[in-house]
């Protein structure tokens, strides 16, 4: 359990909301905002590392995304080859690894292709880790774990009564990811959408009304010293958690 203390969360997680709202203001095509949102994304990577977040996780692909009109789809998938090919250089530059969750093998091939070829060239950096959330649903993720925890029973690997959340976890896509501490949610929307749904249980959340092509590093900062003035209980009390007076 991280310290109830520690100022800056060890792992943040984002819902990037807004891309489409912010080309309608404009009279711009949705995708359009998408693209914007890929230069924030950028930003905020490098807002992070600087902030000294260790761990940034993005909801860049639900797996709902795909019902979205295909010219929008297509569009996204093209973006994020774009950003794989173009930031592989840098991520290795800050030393940031890349990490994904969501079925991942149901991405096109080209993206496929691209994100194992930047995993496997980051996989040696341990002080910053970006995880993309990608064809990602935290009931999809649910049930392949249940599956897979399932088959491990069978198989002898692991004992049905010996069950509990360290053992299941370990069966989820974020099993070497800490839990997020803080999520934030941006474009005024107050919902989470599918994600991160167990991994979340003690996060702090913050919403802003900032869209996601206009989110900044100090958008970014505020939320951080929001998330360091909430009081974090893990079911405790406020008093369990203060030192004993001596
Ligand atoms: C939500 O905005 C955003 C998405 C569904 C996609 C997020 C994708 C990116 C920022 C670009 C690709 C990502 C990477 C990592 C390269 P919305 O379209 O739902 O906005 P709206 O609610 O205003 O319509």
């Amino acid at each position: 359990m991280p310290s109830p203390s520690a100022s800056i969360p060890t792992h943040v997680a984002i819902i990037m909301d807004g891309n489409g709202r912010w080309a309608k203001q404009r009279g711009l095509p949705r995708i359009e905002g998408h693209r914007r949102g890929v230069d924030t994304v950028r930003t905020i990577i490098n807002a992070s590392r600087e902030l000294g977040i260790r761990y940034i996780t993005l909801y860049a692909f639900s797996v709902e995304n795909w019902k979205r009109p295909q010219d929008e789809v297509g569009a996204l998938m093209g973006l994020l080859e774009y950003f794989l090919k173009k930031e592989l250089a840098n991520l290795v530059k800050d030393k940031v690894r890349l990490l994904t969750i969501g079925r991942t093998q149901e991405m096109p091939e080209n993206v496929r292709t691209l994100l194992q070829k930047a995993v496997e060239a980051t996989s040696s950096f341990t002080g910053h880790t970006l995880v993309l959330a990608l064809n990602y649903g935290a009931r999809t993720e649910m049930v392949d774990a249940a599956r897979a925890y399932a088959q491990a029973v069978a198989a002898g690997e692991v004992k049905l009564n010996d069950s509990s959340w360290e053992t299941f976890s370990r069966y989820l896509n974020t099993a070497d990811i800490p839990d997020p501490d803080l999520v934030i949610r941006t474009s005024g929307e107050m919902r989470i959408s599918n994600f991160l749904l167990l991994q979340a249980a003690y996060a702090e959340f913050v919403f802003t009304p900032v869209l996601w092509p206009d989110f900044t590093k100090a958008d970014l900062a505020a939320a951080v010293e929001t998330y360091a003035k909430r009081e974090r209980r893990f079911g405790l009390t406020s008093e369990q958690l203060k030192p004993a007076a001596t």
